[in-house]
């Protein structure tokens, strides 16, 4: 039997103008994980079980079709190590990260099942190829992704992520504590990433203006987190909620959150991901964090997460 796992993400600061050019610095959330399973079948069964219990789903690989994510990581992995039609084995999903939230289940559970698969049949995958595997799963189903989550997750380090460049693995000077705070509505990362392209394509001008503020934002937060300017990078994440409230993909749940981590006490607080819906983030001194946690609970959040991102 072969156990491997993957963690969530988040992005600190730059999702959707990364669409678009600008830069974005993401973390790896190494204590929110998915992990996979991978035994032998017994002899004379034929290819590939797939079963992901938490969310009730058990099915064999021939039988699922192109739109299903766990399937096209199974498949693309095994045609990337030629092993496409000779194994029987079966692969058990697990995920403490909730799904369309803007935590990288997708891209952790695509790593997971990539790492778990490499390793049970002995054929070892350097990190880009992971990475560049699950950056295909994303594709498949989110449409244009930029590959920050597939990045963030495969070489499970803070990086700052231009789209089309080699990511650069960013040191961070001070640990950062932060809390998540999940509004529970799921919000699939298309849906906000395709009505932003509208709205960009109708008035390019504004939108493309607003973009590059954001990558202004980024640049500056990058320097911050290299210092461990911890207070500036709480203004920072607020800017660059702003601009988000600006383009129109923050949401009520999502603003309620946010107020309520700032009036608490956190340094910064901001959407993460994709929006409409989905999480906020909130940086905070270590004897904020459970003032902090209380008030979001009290504000409507389904669940919270606090966690601290060092090198
Ligand atoms: O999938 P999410 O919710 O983590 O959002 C991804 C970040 C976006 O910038 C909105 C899209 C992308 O591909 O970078």
């Amino acid at each position: 039997m072969t156990l491997a796992n993957a963690s969530g993400k988040a992005i600190l600061f730059g999702e959707h103008a990364v669409v678009y050019g600008q830069p974005a610095i993401a973390v790896p959330l190494s204590h929110i994980r998915a992990t996979v399973q991978v035994e032998n079948l017994d002899p004379g069964s034929t290819g590939v079980l797939i079963e992901a219990p938490d969310i009730h789903q058990s099915y064999w690989l021939r039988e699922a079709d192109g739109e299903n994510p766990l399937a096209s990581a199974v498949r693309l992995t095994l045609d990337e190590l030629n092993l496409k039609a000779s194994v029987d084995i079966h692969l058990t999903i697990r995920s403490q990260l909730p799904i369309a939230s803007g935590l990288g289940s997708s891209a952790a559970v695509s790593v997971a099942v990539i790492r778990a698969l490499s390793a049970h049949l002995e054929k070892p995958l350097e990190v880009e190829t992971i990475s560049k595997i699950a950056y295909r799963v994303e594709c498949l189903h989110h449409g244009t992704p930029s590959g920050i989550d597939n990045t963030v997750v495969a070489y499970e380090k803070p990086v700052y992520f231009i789209r089309e460049n080699e990511p650069e693995l960013i040191p961070i000077s001070s640990p950062l504590n932060l809390i998540i705070g999940d509004t529970g509505v799921s919000m699939r990362t298309s849906i906000p990433v395709s009505l932003l392209r509208e709205r960009w394509e109708k008035d390019p001008g504004t939108y493309g203006g607003w973009f590059e503020e954001i990558g202004e934002i980024v640049i500056n937060a990058r320097t911050m987190l290299e210092t461990g300017s911890i207070e500036s990078l709480g203004t920072l994440m607020d800017q660059n909620q702003a601009l988000l409230e600006d383009m129109g993909l923050s949401s009520f749940e999502l603003q309620r959150l946010i107020r309520a981590a700032r009036k608490a006490g956190a340094l910064g607080a901001k959407l993460s991901g994709a929006g409409m819906g989905g999480i906020m983030l909130a940086l905070v001194e270590p004897d904020t964090a459970q003032i902090v946690e209380t008030a979001l609970r009290e504000a409507g959040a389904k669940q919270v997460f606090i966690t601290e991102v060092d090198e």
